[in-house]
């Protein structure tokens, strides 16, 4: 059964006291989501969340298990720390921290062997679009960082489909450019998985997802739920995008 999942990243916003009000305000109630905060966070916010349906993400990984690789954190510590989830790939670790596709597949496989659930996200600068080339492009980063994986490893993995140029801008992608490409996805995944496996696929949208404009996006029969950056920041903004899900 495909999952429908609203995930709140908060990149590099708040210290531990914000994380914690945050925390406080919306555990009351809260629907079953995740929250991404910034690594140092994650278990204070695991303790605060404890016996709620919130679950818990990171933003990065690195691959190996543990070693001199001095600033990074590895799934298993992440998985120690209370995060069941970890963002894969986002286009601000590609574009600022230069991180390949080889060096994704691997973050892939290691989230995976730590038993934690990889967000994979995907995503075409504008130029590509302009130029026509963001399925191509899409359909690239699929296969250099997730078609190496067993059919059995694939059916772990969640994907987010973030244009680029819809990041934190405020212009969201258009109901039917997030179907359309959600489709392209589902497509590419049923010729290297077949239909069962790309059925089952969680496909987020994200990219200026709001309250407002939620309810429609995850209409959209391809779309199964949001990766959520600046409006996950506020607990009653995220609040309303996390019920859209759970009405969609
Ligand atoms: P945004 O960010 O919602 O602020 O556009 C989304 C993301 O980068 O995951």
């Amino acid at each position: 059964m495909r999952k429908k999942l609203v995930a709140g990243n908060w990149k590099m916003f708040k210290n531990l006291d914000e994380s914690l009000a945050f925390a406080q305000a919306f555990r009351e109630g809260a629907l079953p989501c995740v929250l991404v905060p910034p690594f140092p966070f994650l278990s204070a916010m695991a303790a605060e969340l404890h016996g709620t349906p919130v679950a818990l993400g990171a933003q990065n990984c690195h691959w190996e298990i543990q070693g001199a690789y001095t600033g990074e954190v590895s799934p298993e510590m992440l998985l120690s720390a209370g995060a069941t989830y970890v963002l894969v790939g986002h286009s601000e670790r590609r574009m600022y921290f230069g991180e390949t596709d080889e060096m994704l597949a691997k973050k892939v496989n290691a989230a995976l062997r730590a038993g934690l659930t990889p967000i994979f996200c995907v995503g075409e600068p504008l130029i590509l679009r302009q130029e026509e080339r963001h399925f191509d492009l899409v359909a690239e980063q699929l296969r250099n960082g997730l078609f190496h994986l067993s059919d059995t490893e694939f059916g772990r993995v969640v994907i987010a489909y973030e244009p680029v140029w819809a990041i934190g801008t405020g212009v969201t992608a258009s109901p039917e450019q997030a179907q359309e490409m959600h489709a392209f996805i589902r497509q590419q995944i049923e010729k290297q998985y077949g239909t069962e496996i790309s059925d089952d696929t969680t496909i987020l949208y994200g990219g200026s997802v709001k309250p407002d404009n939620a309810a429609e996006l995850f209409a959209q029969p391809d779309v199964d739920g949001g990766l959520v950056g600046g409006a996950s920041l506020k607990p009653e903004d995220f609040r309303l995008i996390v019920q859209a899900i759970s009405e969609a």
